[in-house]
């Protein structure tokens, strides 16, 4: 298969991550005979450093040309603390979610056998668990009306929604469901917000369509708890825009690290496949960022293009990478040496040479190569 795929590395580890996932797909291709193209263009603060603006024209070009759209992260702490920022890196993402009409973000949420000892919950309680955020991506308070009186003491941002805007993501996500154990939990806060009651009428009469899908609701408050006290109850959770964001990042510590998780943003012709972390400025450059999110994104990317067995062989190099320990220090307490370029490297081999009597497990913690 031949792809145009534009990268968008962004600000922090997003340049780090990015490379190890680009690495991953060009084994892929050589493994697969495929021919990847790669497109790079900036995004976020590196892009108003160099231009003005957080989404230059150029880059939203060469995403409307691609096939699909890798990114990394985005964010620097110099726009952060400064509330009177006229352009922030975060509205290079909105924006660009927005021109390409990505209103579907998919978060799978897994608690991977390797790792069940990492995370601070406890391992009966996330044992087993499997379950994808649909997180509304275009609409709701991120991108409605934002306003801050003449003398700047109050400052409203309206959530409002539309019948279509719920309805496209809500069939998206049953039919999610219906390919996996057939339940669907809408979040909400239904008991306070008009907006919420919107949803639950409106997803109420998609599920019609979906006889085979059980459909329960829950208050976001209480979602936010039963995350944590029993998620194994989840199949696919559906909600807007807000409510997802907050909720994907409670889900990550599931998983032991918010570095694990990956997900897609897809509309009806384009599609962006990002990790759900953010830049982290603190870790840029240290070699400590944990690359798997950006990989796994590629996976998903593959996966979105119908390239399964491909995708396939992403996951097999990232289980047996957890498996062996080379890991980051955010998921590996017992080696500290392996870096993000490392983790990459392995990932990358394994897909070019799926045969463990391939690798030399005496170098990999050695940090040298693990192929004989
Ligand atoms: C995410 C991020 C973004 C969001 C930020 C960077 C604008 O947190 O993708 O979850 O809030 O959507
Ligand atoms: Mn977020």
């Amino acid at each position: 298969m031949k792809l145009t795929i534009a990268i968008l590395p962004g600000d922090g580890i997003g340049p780090e991550v990015t490379k190890q996932a680009k690495k991953v797909l060009e084994a892929i291709s050589h493994q697969f005979d495929h021919t990847f193209m790669y497109k790079e263009a900036l995004v976020g603060a590196s892009a108003i450093d160099k231009t003005g603006e957080a989404l230059p024209q150029k880059t939203l070009d060469i995403c409307l040309d691609a096939d699909v759209i890798l990114f990394g992260a985005i964010g620097d702490p110099k726009y952060d603390n400064n509330p009177a920022a006229k352009v922030r890196p975060e509205q290079g993402l909105l924006q660009l979610r927005k021109a390409l009409g990505l209103f579907t973000n998919i978060r799978p949420i897994k608690a991977y056998e390797q790792l069940l000892e990492k995370s601070p919950l406890k391992k009966k309680i996330i044992k087993g668990v499997d379950f994808t955020i649909y997180r509304e991506l275009t609409g709701g308070i991120y991108f409605g009306e934002k306003k801050l009186s003449d003398d700047g003491k109050t400052a409203s941002d309206l959530c409002e929604y539309t019948e279509e805007e719920i309805e496209r993501i809500a069939h998206s996500a049953f039919k999610a469901a219906q390919n996996r154990r057939k339940k669907l939990t809408l979040v909400d806060k239904a008991n306070v917000l008009e907006s919420s009651r919107l949803w639950r009428k409106v997803v109420a009469n998609v599920s019609k369509n979906y006889d085979d899908v059980a459909l329960d609701y829950l208050f976001v408050d209480n979602a936010a708890m039963q995350l944590i006290l029993n998620p194994k109850q989840f199949d696919v959770i559906l909600t807007e825009n807000m409510f997802g964001d907050i909720i994907s990042d409670e889900a990550s510590v599931i998983g032991g690290s918010i570095g694990l998780l990956a997900s897609a943003s897809t509309g009806k012709k384009y599609a962006l496949f990002e990790p759900i972390h953010g830049s982290f400025p603190q870790a840029k450059g240290k070699g400590i960022a944990n690359p798997v999110a950006s990989i796994l994104s590629a996976a998903m990317l593959l996966e979105h293009v119908g390239l399964h067995e491909e995708a396939a062989s992403i996951h097999k190099g990232v289980e047996k990478s957890l498996k062996l320990k080379i890991s980051t220090p955010d998921v590996n307490t017992d080696y500290d040496t392996i870096t993000t370029e490392k983790v990459g490297d392995f990932i990358a081999d394994y897909i070019l040479y799926p045969d463990d009597s391939n690798l030399n497990f005496h170098n990999i913690h050695l940090g040298q190569s693990t192929i004989i």
